[in-house]
């Protein structure tokens, strides 16, 4: 391996590393298509161990889809009908991955920290594909890519994060990347989720418990679905869609051109309404879902380069 192009979390990702994933994207982006690989070089056909122990839709066809657009093989593990179920644990099971000569691993697991662990124990590049309530990278590159292309630089640009932002891998990995990139992050929830001491987790972030407050200041509003399987329900009051929620009523009241996201699962009704998800002039929603396949187009390019996979 020449260097260690891991990608564990976007917290330490400097400008010019994200700017280089974002910018290799971009130029990718027809091949999620079925166009050609833009200056594909000589590329030697490498294997990707896919480890998915949490369960995933988006995340997991995405990177399956990456690898095959790449022209590369993925070897796909899930956690029911692995040994995982009989209790091994996740660095015996990375090394057992690792020993069988697999290039890089893609690592999805409740555990925080766990795919730093599978780096740890195979000596292989990882890419992390959310871990826990501690970082998704790919989703949070895929979201900058896609603000981008809808708002240019977003160097001053106010972004809102909305929802259970306390349970959240895909906030935080936000989080630090719209702030090294300058933008002003505001978090907003109820105190349950959006504790004020989540404003110290990075630079230009400000913390709010009112929606309609904040509303009118957005250049973009990123909505975030409960995490249920984390506890979250039990923090959530039953008028949570009414104070918390993008209704039809509250949508109409953002400026013209405010984009809105969400990494989905959606609970339609709850964090967005049926019609503003499905209206196109205002959801962003399936655009982040074809960015997702070029970031990890860029990404696992990324890996594979770093392990001597392709050139
Ligand atoms: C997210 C995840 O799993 O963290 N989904 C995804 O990867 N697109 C968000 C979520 O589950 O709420």
């Amino acid at each position: 391996m020449t260097s260690d192009a891991s990608l564990l979390g976007l917290r330490g990702l400097d400008r010019a590393a994200i700017t280089s994933i974002l910018d290799r994207a971009d130029a990718l982006l027809p091949a999620v298509a079925g166009a050609p690989v833009a200056d594909a070089g000589s590329r030697v056909s490498a294997v990707v161990g896919l480890v998915f122990l949490e369960d995933s839709t988006r995340t997991r066809c995405s990177f399956e889809t990456a690898v095959h657009r790449l022209g590369h093989r993925p070897v796909v593990l899930s956690g029911r009908g692995s040994s995982a179920s009989k209790g091994e644990s996740l660095r015996d099971t990375a090394a057992n991955l690792a020993a069988m000569g697999l290039d890089a691993l893609v690592v999805r697991c409740s555990q925080a920290g766990g795919p730093r662990i599978v780096r740890e124990a195979t000596g292989l590049p990882v890419v992390n594909a959310g871990d826990g309530r501690h970082e998704h990278p790919t989703q949070g590159l895929l979201d900058l890519s896609t603000l981008r292309s809808r708002l240019g630089s977003l160097e001053g640009r106010r972004i809102l994060i909305v929802g259970d932002v306390l349970n959240s891998r895909v906030a935080r990995s936000n989080l630090h990347g719209l702030s090294t990139l300058g933008a002003q992050i505001v978090l907003v929830g109820p105190p349950s989720l959006v504790p004020w001491r989540l404003a110290d987790l990075a630079p230009n972030i400000v913390v709010s418990h009112d929606l309609d407050a904040v509303l009118e200041t957005a250049d973009a509003v990123m909505m975030l679905r409960i995490q249920r399987e984390r506890d979250a329900g039990r923090a959530v009051a039953a008028d949570y869609r009414q104070a918390f929620g993008m209704t039809t009523a509250r949508a109409a009241t953002l400026p013209d051109g405010v984009p809105i996201l969400h990494p989905g699962p959606v609970n339609r009704g709850v964090e967005l309404d049926d019609g503003v998800l499905d209206d196109p002039t205002r959801s962003l929603v399936l655009d982040q879902v074809r960015r997702g396949v070029s970031i990890r187009m860029a990404v696992l390019e990324r890996a594979l380069a770093a392990a001597g996979g392709s050139s």
